[in-house]
């Protein structure tokens, strides 16, 4: 009998290996193949190119556990269901198997593995619309395994497509399963049929190749298989005792305030895994609302002091099977309490200062307690709903563009460089990051592009194609390429042109991204070329010594390298 999520995780990798399916690596939190979301949200990011047609190197059937964010819905954390952090398991069809075999494994897994009977199971398939017709292949599917028709239910796009994950890419009708738990029907797993690609327009375009992309949750299929709630499950038990220690309060009174605790900092360990540090922008923002809100629940706990440290060791020990950096994610958290403690209980005073007698927070208001008490506008927000207050959130927008000289390129450029500040750390990073990259063309070979990128304050991280360890002869000669550069004092020039006149001129960039109509082409002496958004040093001579700390293969032809300015 499965009861914990490490058994599930096995059970379900092996049955799908007996099924022919080879298992791939779970994958970070930034997705490095789809630039159109913040997380990896589902096991399919990393897959995208190979669903659009790319041959994937270990072939059409794969199954993993995806380590997932999903930030959509933050506000609604705090009910039985809604997390930030989940695990999700996934098998996938690449152009190979289709819905009668999707089915089959689905139901064969879920009587055999899970114990769950047929009976108990009820489906739902696409009911179709003016684009896309019903779904009856997969209904007749469901039935030959024996499910009759009252159990399965046609429903529409609200219910029944998955997909686009971000604005563009993937995405097709989908088969969902539900088992019934203490009288609520709860969706265990979902097969989607990935035949069409949305594109900028709109338009849904049908793929040359049919791909079966899945999803089952692991705390939740957990919760079914033992009884459980979600929170109870051995994903969130320790953290929710540890939550109860500190507080010296009992969880069945506490729930809400618990759960989210517990959510919110699990994901935010998870986050700050990634080598992301909070800040006001893109993820670092979204890892600081998560350790805020968290902080200001602990406070309706009456936890005074500083508690997430604690929190976080609790979820070290809930996941045992992965490797964290412990002394940074507990430094980064110590850091961000500290700094939020300072103010959060003026800018509380403040807040009930503000609205008494009121209706309405300005926006000028809300901007004040962003700015001087570091509170998310988000946080304003659900403080002012908590007192019926209403929050003028264009007001607010306006005040922070007023202050705020974000330039549209720099943001624009985000996922390419997964830039979260803009201190001058990290711009020194990136201008060596385009050296580096030149500097591998170089040494290993013209072929080299750029796989992705990844820049802290500490360090840059890059992947190219590449398909075996570099030799320290070959590292040896890659730093000694950049410090030449480097001590060659060059300068460093940004050009504004269209993708167009940019790939004329020769410049490096990473094409499949969706650039802006105008970019910018930053020129490095008469070495480097490359499309980017910045931020960038004046001259080469800023960067100090480069050095390369550690290589890596990430897998499907793919190196990474870790490097640092001394
Ligand atoms: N990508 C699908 C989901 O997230 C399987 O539900």
């Amino acid at each position: 009998m499965i009861k914990t999520r490490q058994e599930l995780i096995h059970a379900y990798i092996e049955f799908f290996k007996s099924k022919g399916h080879k298992e791939i690596p779970n994958t970070p939190l930034i997705p490095e193949n789809d630039p159109t979301v913040l997380f990896t949200t589902a096991g399919m990011h990393p897959l995208v190119p190979f669903i659009l047609g790319q041959k994937h190197p270990q072939g059409k059937r794969l199954v993993n556990a995806q380590k997932c964010i999903r930030t959509g819905d933050i506000e609604e954390v705090g009910d039985e269901q809604h997390l930030t952090f989940f695990e999700m398991l996934g098998n996938w069809s690449l152009g190979d198997y289709w819905k009668k075999e999707a089915v089959e494994f689905s139901l064969e897994f879920l009587e055999k593995k899970l114990g769950i009977k047929k009976e108990e199971l009820r489906i739902t398939c696409f009911k179709g619309d003016k684009e896309v017709k019903r779904d009856i292949e997969a209904a007749e599917a469901w039935k030959s395994l024996g499910l009759k028709d009252s159990q399965i239910v046609f429903l529409g796009r609200e219910d029944n497509w998955w997909g686009p994950a971000g604005k563009t890419g993937p995405c097709g009708p989908d088969t969902e399963m539900f088992i019934k738990q203490d009288g609520e029907w709860i969706e265990i797993w979902n097969d989607v049929f990935m035949q069409y690609n949305k594109d900028e327009n709109n338009n849904y375009k049908e793929l040359k190749q049919k791909n079966v992309d899945t999803g089952m949750g692991v705390e939740r299929t957990i919760a079914i298989l033992t009884g459980k709630e979600v929170f109870q499950t051995d994903s969130f038990v320790e953290i929710i005792n540890k939550i109860e220690e500190i507080s010296g309060k009992a969880y069945e009174e506490h729930k809400r305030d618990m759960r989210i605790i517990a959510d919110h900092i699990k994901a935010s360990v998870f986050i700050l895994n990634e080598k992301l540090v909070p800040a006001n922008v893109e993820r670092g923002y979204v890892l600081r609302r998560l350790i805020r809100r968290a902080i200001r629940y602990g406070n309706s706990l009456k936890i005074e002091t500083n508690f997430t440290r604690q929190v976080a060791e609790s979820v070290f020990s809930a996941y045992k099977d992965y490797k964290f950096d412990k002394k940074f994610i507990l430094s980064e958290l110590e850091k961000e309490e500290t700094k939020f403690r300072q103010t959060l209980a003026k800018g509380i005073n403040l807040f009930e200062r503000m609205i008494k007698g009121k209706k309405k927070l300005t926006g000028e208001e809300s901007f004040l307690l962003y700015q001087s008490y570091g509170f998310p506008i988000e946080l304003t927000k659900e403080l002012a709903n908590e007192r019926k207050i209403h929050v003028d959130i264009e007001e607010f927008n306006k005040e922070f563009e007023k202050h705020q000289e974000l330039s549209r390129t720099a943001s624009a450029g985000k996922f390419k460089s997964g830039l979260a500040d803009k201190s001058e750390e990290t711009t020194k990073l990136h201008t060596a990051t385009h050296l580096l990259n030149q500097a591998l063309r170089e040494v290993l070979g013209k072929q080299i592009i750029q796989k992705g990128s990844n820049i802290t304050a500490e360090r840059l991280r890059f992947d190219f194609n590449f398909d075996r360890k570099l030799s320290e002869e070959e590292i040896k000669k890659i730093e000694g390429l950049v410090n030449k550069k480097i001590k060659e004092k060059l300068k460093v020039e940004c050009n504004e042109m269209t993708v167009e006149e940019a790939k004329k001129t020769g410049a490096h960039g990473v094409f499949e991204h969706k650039y802006g109509e105008k970019v910018s082409v930053y020129t490095i002496g008469n070495f480097s070329k490359e499309i980017c958004a910045g931020p960038h040093v004046k001259n080469t001579s800023e960067l100090g010594k480069f050095k390369i700390l550690e290589q890596e293969n990430i897998g499907a032809g793919t190196r990474r390298i870790k490097a640092v300015l001394e």
